[in-house]
């Protein structure tokens, strides 16, 4: 039996790196997938992918950090497929800068993206799934558990998404809605996000090799090593879980 048998999930960028492998996975594991993402091109081939494989998938068009794209990608998910059981707030940007070189538009266009399209995604989902239950699994980061100081940003994005992440998960629960929201929080994964990070720089193997010298186990994650703990998160095996943070870091933040 497939792990999400029978479920509808919406994945935001999923065009790309850790939002496509995680399209793809709980695709493969019998899920029905809304891939909403800016990238239009790139997000149809995720859907074709998905088709050639013997799954279900639908394109939605969407930018997180506009309230009227989220009423309508849910609409066109429930138009669709007729339900909504998991929601993967995926999407987000990187911003390299400290709190002296960050300016107050770059500053709110990264909250824009990687918070409030946490928060209007998460607040989408609980409306289409408090009648039924479901899970929501929001992307966090290492870098919203320690500080580092050329992600002043970035910093507080991802600590905003790890607190607002139990803020919703605790009203679900009190209210007795059988709706769960976990975060998750990712070491480097070598995706398009941060081969372009890498690719600012005059030596990018250089670059990729500082890097991998900060995880432990000495080299960068996968996307699809992301996308097995959303799995897990989307599926009931995790039905006792939430408020919680799941840490895929090799050893990152252990240190
Ligand atoms: N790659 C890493 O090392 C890493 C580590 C920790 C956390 N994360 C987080 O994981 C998530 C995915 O990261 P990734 O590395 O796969 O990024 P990526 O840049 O490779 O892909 C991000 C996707 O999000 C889409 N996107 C960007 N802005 C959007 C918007 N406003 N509306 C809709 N879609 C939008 C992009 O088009 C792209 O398809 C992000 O939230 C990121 O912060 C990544």
């Amino acid at each position: 039996m497939a792990r999400v048998s029978g479920k509808v999930a919406i994945v935001t960028g999923a065009a790309l790196g850790i939002g496509k492998a995680t399209a793809l996975l709980l695709a493969r594991e019998g899920a029905k997938v809304a891939v909403a993402d800016l990238k239009a091109d790139e997000g149809h081939a995720v859907v074709a992918e998905i088709e050639a494989a013997g799954g279900e998938a639908l394109f939605v068009p969407l930018d997180v950090s506009r309230e009227e794209d989220w009423t309508r990608a849910i609409a066109a998910v429930l138009a669709r497929f007729g339900r909504l059981d998991i929601a993967v707030n995926n999407a987000g940007i990187a911003y390299a800068g400290t709190v002296e070189s960050t300016s107050l538009d770059d500053w709110r266009r990264v909250q824009s993206i990687n918070l409030d399209g946490v928060f209007l995604g998460t607040k989408a989902a609980v409306a289409a799934m408090k009648d039924h239950g479901g899970s929501i699994i929001n992307l966090s980061s290492i870098e919203g558990l320690i500080g580092d100081p050329t992600l002043a940003a970035y910093n507080a994005s991802k600590g905003g998404v790890r607190l607002f992440t139990k803020s919703a998960a605790l009203h679900c629960a009190r209210s007795g809605y059988r709706v769960r929201v976990n975060s998750v929080h990712p070491g480097y994964i070598w995706t398009p996000m941060v081969q372009g990070l890498t690719g600012e720089s005059p030596d990018q193997a250089a670059a990729r090799k500082r890097l991998e010298a900060l995880h432990p186990v000495g080299h960068l994650g996968e996307a699809d090593d992301i996308a097995y703990g959303i799995l897990y998160l989307a599926s009931d095996e995790s039905k006792f879980m939430t408020g919680s943070e799941l840490v895929i870091d090799g050893g990152y933040t252990a240190q």
